[in-house]
């Protein structure tokens, strides 16, 4: 791991057998793709479970430019958290004014004491607390990874957050760098990027970072309280020193997404609830009212509107080219990393920090809810299909907080 890097142009067709070589059902789903809804992955609504020894041939567009990741998407927390997934990468159709283009999939490991994977997968305290979180970080599947950078040169970082659960604050060294896409969508003006950035499990961030003349090597580092972890080391490679661009970058090309109406044309509230030092007294699952204690021998320890795991109807039925507005209450004790396939969100807070044009919608299609926060997301849903909307902290997925919609 990480799987392979695949790269296609905008527009292009991408086409992939996967074979199943491992002892679980499974299935791949593509994490961020504006994606034909029979190509998504999602075993149950859009095929069939890829058994031992079988495969299927995924064959689909890739609408956007930007950074992308695939995954397994079944037992997700453990095939993941074992390693299956990679990077996708969708180049646009001119390239960006960078020296090099990096991709940097960053992911945390518990190891037991040997150094193999713990076999603690699906345990109850993971699922009600934080989810599965490790003791070792690493970057594209090492324990930490150099670039060589010459002075004046201006790079591409495509970081991804591959991790089951782990939020990851991150410090870019204190070298000019712009926030350029979040998610694979540009931003309509890159962002300066001053002290840390913090990844969701799932989201991606594409950031352009320029080593200045005369300075010391430096770090991207992940923060962990009060101390800082280095992750990827930028040295200077003298031989590539070049004159600096004198202006900041260009905005990225945007994608073809169609913006949100003025006016959300229905709104649904997602009411979450449950984990540790929660207030879930009872949700039904499986068309059955249970308690939660109940709930608890089953491994399930969260609802969305009262239901816990995919429900039989959908939380909402769009028309397609509607614009839909979900209004997120986390009524839970912990943060959430809500992921919606095959769209992404218009979100119209601000980024924060310096230089941020303030009102331009950012879209996402992985968006932290933090505890006790209620979050408005719209979305315009000109996809048809049955896609889900479920926390991308996999053990919270696991554990029930799994939804879905439909685009008709
Ligand atoms: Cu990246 Cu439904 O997942
Ligand atoms: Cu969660």
């Amino acid at each position: 791991m990480p799987g392979p890097l695949l790269r296609a142009r905008q527009g292009e067709r991408i086409a992939v057998r996967l074979e199943n070589g491992i002892e679980q059902d499974t299935a791949l789903h593509w994490h961020g793709i504006r994606i034909d809804n029979a190509m998504d992955g999602v075993v149950g609504m859009t095929q069939p479970p890829v058994e031992p020894g079988a495969f299927f041939d995924y064959d689909f567009l890739v609408p956007d430019a930007g950074t992308y990741w695939y995954h397994a998407h079944q037992h997700s927390s453990e095939q993941v958290g074992r390693g299956l997934y990679g990077i996708l990468v969708v180049d646009e159709s001119e390239s960006p004014d960078v020296d090099a283009d990096h991709v940097l999939s960053l992911d945390d490991w518990r190891l037991d004491d040997s150094g193999a994977i713990h076999e603690s997968f699906g345990n109850l305290h993971d699922i009600s607390h934080g989810g599965r979180t490790g003791n070792w970080l690493t970057v594209n599947g090492r324990g930490n990874e150099t670039l060589e950078l010459g002075a004046g040169e201006r790079v591409r970082l495509r970081l991804v957050n591959t991790a089951n659960s782990l939020v990851m604050p991150l410090r870019l060294p204190d070298w000019p760098a712009w926030l350029m896409a979040l998610d694979g969508m540009p931003l309509k003006f890159p962002v300066e990027v001053t002290g840390s950035l913090v990844l969701g499990p799932g989201q991606r961030a594409d950031v352009f970072l320029e080593r200045p003349a005369d300075v010391l090597d430096a770090d991207l580092a992940f923060l962990e309280r009060d101390q800082e972890i280095p992750l990827v080391r930028f040295s200077h490679a003298s031989a590539r020193d070049r004159s600096p661009r004198m202006l900041p970058p260009e905005p990225l090309t945007p994608n073809p997404v169609e913006p949100c109406a003025e006016k959300a044309d229905a709104s649904t509230p997602l009411l979450m609830r449950g984990g540790a030092m929660g207030d879930l007294d009872r949700a039904r699952y499986r068309g059955e009212m249970l308690d939660t204690r109940a709930l608890i021998r089953l491994g399930k320890a969260w609802s969305l509107n009262g239901e816990v795991d995919r429900p039989g109807e959908p939380l909402l039925t769009a028309a397609r080219g509607s614009t839909q507005e979900i209004v997120i209450e986390n009524r839970t004790a912990w943060p959430h990393a809500m992921h919606l396939h095959g769209h992404h969100f218009e979100l119209t807070d601000s980024l924060g920090g310096a230089g941020n044009p303030g009102s331009s919608p950012v879209l996402r299609d992985t968006v932290m809810i933090e505890a006790r926060e209620t979050l408005a997301v719209r979305f315009r849903a000109d996809n048809p299909g049955d896609w889900l909307l479920h926390c991308h902290m996999l053990e919270h997925q696991a554990g029930g907080m799994v939804t879905w919609l439909r685009v008709s």
